[in-house]
């Protein structure tokens, strides 16, 4: 039922849909036939997008194609004045105004898994306002530009974790007032479904933000494509740890050209290079990192240890690992642990943090620590969806009423639950779980079209507010199955039509606004409960209504008026003729009177007289008080 009116209705993105399909099928044949067949025989899954570009391009270092977006999003597409740091040909930004609305997205399509998406936001405005924007994933906020962020520090990239389950990534921007959204790339990038599996599924009910990817000891920092990284691996981004040490550490650097063993085991699959350098200390001196977080967040820690130090074996080089001072892996010994040196591990463990900084340290115990890679995520749980067919009539309503796009209804009406659509109120059924709509205010937008049945969909809608627009039309029987409304406000539009009987099924209702419309017919008699019950009704400026709260109908139909007039009009005939016979007769019996007076001494001829006189009234009388057939008829229907 949803499928097909989801069809009809999205022609126009349907086109776009088929079109991306293509780009996305060349995208996944350059993997099948391209540099990048993994050795599982298919490649992942990949779709790189150019924002602004109205072109496909590929990148000279990787080999990797990049899809223009136009015609995927609203916005609008500007340069890219600072060179792009993920691809050298990218020259482009897509930009989102305020005429665009508070939220615009990608639908991309792609196959179900589990993906990394990755984002570049340049530093362009013209005006050089850093705009402040979020990011949401499949309705998840993942992200939130802070104010002052700043590209130096690597806040103008953002990637995340999470699995894809209904057939399209939905990546949203939102904007929160304080310039537009902009944005260089997005990038989708499968990985293997038990990737970064912290246990028992529980990596499918959240996303992971990457907070921290770190190649410590590394001269720079890079991709995992340009590390020769497996292609499965989602060309993850390592960054040098340069920036993060805590105040007072004293580092050192060691580095190898040395084989690491172990390092690219599925599902991970991590890059060698990130284990031939790591971060060191002088003698029993610790070595601290401190990284900005959120507060009382989960946040996922994977630790990667491989000893190069040429001579280190197992016992020599032990030490702890604590988080905000809390102890997280106790005595490490690396090569006794992995087994030999230059061999890879990773230990992995989640911990709440409840300050503003994750401080992760090494406290060494025989001779120093050694530290060769680090990721932090922050554990976000993924919202619920809004119910899909509040959101298909939704989409409905937006596209039969032209909603204008400065409304933004795009993505997810309820999730994130910061950022619901314009005019919309959301609650969460707890029962059911999902999110649905419980007020709609689109007053005074300028919304024209047509209501339809499309509406009824959202079925717990309690409040509904279209005063003040351009809506044509009929009033559809159909509004008597959204039981849940207690205020339906479609005063001063253009709706015109009966007002349908099946309102008053609406027993929750506290306000039925229809005045100031084109209605006509009687008030549906139902509707007169509502102010017996204390409900507000107004109907009135209403031209041709009739009935409950304005006045009393005429109980007659057209019909029954023609039938009146008629009757009337015969009526009026008889009465004349009648007339015409009494005249006539009342003459001749006043001439008989004029001769009685010599008649008088007869009293038969007398008595005679009088008789003639009273059949004469009550011939007269009979013409008035006996209703003529026409209109005993026409009243037979009541
Ligand atoms: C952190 O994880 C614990 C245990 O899984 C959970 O109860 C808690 O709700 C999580 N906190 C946040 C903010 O997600
Ligand atoms: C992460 O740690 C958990 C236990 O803490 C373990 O079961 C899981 O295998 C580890 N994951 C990987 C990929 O090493
Ligand atoms: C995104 O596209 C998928 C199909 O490709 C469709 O099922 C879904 O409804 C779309 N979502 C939105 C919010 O348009
Ligand atoms: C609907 O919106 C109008 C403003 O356009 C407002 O005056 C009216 O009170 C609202 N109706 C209800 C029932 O709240
Ligand atoms: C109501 O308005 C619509 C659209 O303006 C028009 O097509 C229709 O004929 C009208 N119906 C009545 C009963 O006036
Ligand atoms: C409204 O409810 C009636 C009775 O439950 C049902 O027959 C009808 O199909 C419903 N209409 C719509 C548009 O859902």
């Amino acid at each position: 039922m949803s499928v097909s009116s989801r069809t009809l209705g999205f022609r126009k993105m349907d086109l776009a849909r088929a079109v991306f399909f293509v780009v996305v099928a060349i995208c996944c044949g350059a993997f099948r036939t391209g540099p990048f067949v993994a050795a599982q025989g298919t490649g992942p899954f990949a779709i790189r997008i150019a924002c602004g570009s109205t072109v496909d391009s590929i990148a000279n270092e990787t080999g990797f194609t990049w899809s223009h977006d136009f015609g995927f999003t609203g916005g609008k597409s500007g340069p890219l004045l600072t060179p792009s740091r993920i691809a050298a040909q990218l020259n482009t930004v897509r930009m989102f105004e305020t005429a665009d609305g508070q939220q615009n997205c990608y639908n991309i399509s792609v196959p179900s898994g589990h993906y990394l998406t990755r984002f570049y936001f340049p530093f362009e405005e013209p005006d050089n306002i850093r705009p402040i924007f979020d990011i949401s994933l499949e309705g998840t906020l993942v992200y939130s530009l802070q104010p002052g962020w700043n590209p130096s520090v690597d806040s103008e990239y953002a990637d995340s974790l999470l699995h894809i389950t209904d057939g399209a990534a939905t990546v949203c921007f939102h904007s929160s007032g304080h310039g537009n959204p902009i944005v260089a790339s997005v990038e989708i990038l499968q990985l293997y479904v038990d990737a970064y599996n912290m246990g028992a599924n529980a990596n499918l009910n959240v996303v992971m933000r990457t907070v921290k990817r770190v190649t410590a000891g590394a001269a720079e920092s890079g991709y995992g494509s340009r590390m020769h990284a497996d292609i499965w691996g989602g060309d993850r981004y390592w960054a040098t740890d340069q920036s993060l040490f805590a105040p007072g550490s004293a580092v050192d650097v060691l580095r190898t050209n040395a084989t690491i063993a172990s390092f690219g085991n599925p599902p991970n699959i991590y890059p060698e290079a990130i284990y031939q350098s790591a971060t060191t200390t002088g003698p029993l001196n610790k070595l601290s990192y401190t990284i900005p977080v959120q507060p009382n967040q989960n946040y996922s820690l994977w630790l990667h240890f491989a000893e190069i130090e040429a001579g280190v074996t197992a016992g020599m080089r032990v030490f702890d690992v604590m988080v905000n001072d809390q102890p997280l892996f106790p005595a490490v010994d690396i090569v006794a642990m992995a087994g030999a040196p230059f061999k890879a591990i990773i230990l992995n463990k989640t911990v709440m943090s409840d300050s503003k900084t994750l401080t992760l340290s090494f406290y060494p115990i025989k001779m120093s620590v050694a530290v060769n890679a680090f990721e932090v995520f922050q554990i976000i749980p993924r919202e619920y969806a809004t119910f899909d067919d509040s959101v298909w009539a939704l989409q409905s309503i937006k596209r039969n009423m032209a909603l204008p796009s400065r409304m933004g209804w795009n993505g997810d009406p309820c999730v994130p639950p910061v950022h619901p659509w314009y005019g919309t109120k959301c609650a969460f059924d707890s029962v059911a779980g999902a999110w649905f709509v419980s007020e709609l205010n689109l007053d005074m937008q300028g919304i024209g079209g047509q209501l339809d049945d499309n509406w009824v969909a959202l079925r717990q809608l309690q409040s509904l507010n279209l005063s003040n627009n351009l809506i044509e039309g009929a009033i559809p029987s159909s509004f008597g199955n959204m039981t849940s409304l207690t205020v339906l406000d479609l005063s001063h539009n253009h709706l015109n039509g009966t007002i349908p009987g099946s309102l008053g099924q609406l027993s929750n209702l506290k306000a039925l606004l229809l005045n100031d419309n084109s209605l006509s017919g009687e008030v549906p008699p139902a509707l007169g409960a509502l102010p017996v019950r204390g409900a507000m009704l107004n109907v009135a400026n209403n031209p041709d209504l009739c009935g409950v709260g304005i006045g009393p109908c005429s109980k007659l139909s057209t019909a029954q008026k023609v039938a009146i007039a008629i009757a009337v009009l015969i009526g009026l005939i008889l009465l004349v003729a009648g007339g015409v016979f009494c005249w006539k007769k009342l003459r001749s019996i006043g001439r008989g009177a004029q001769r009685l007076p010599r008649e008088a001494p007869y009293a038969k001829a007398r008595t005679n007289f009088v008789r003639d006189v009273q059949m004469a009234r009550t011939a007269i009388q009979n013409h008035f008080s006996r209703p003529p057939p026409a209109y005993q008829a026409a009243l037979n229907p009541y």
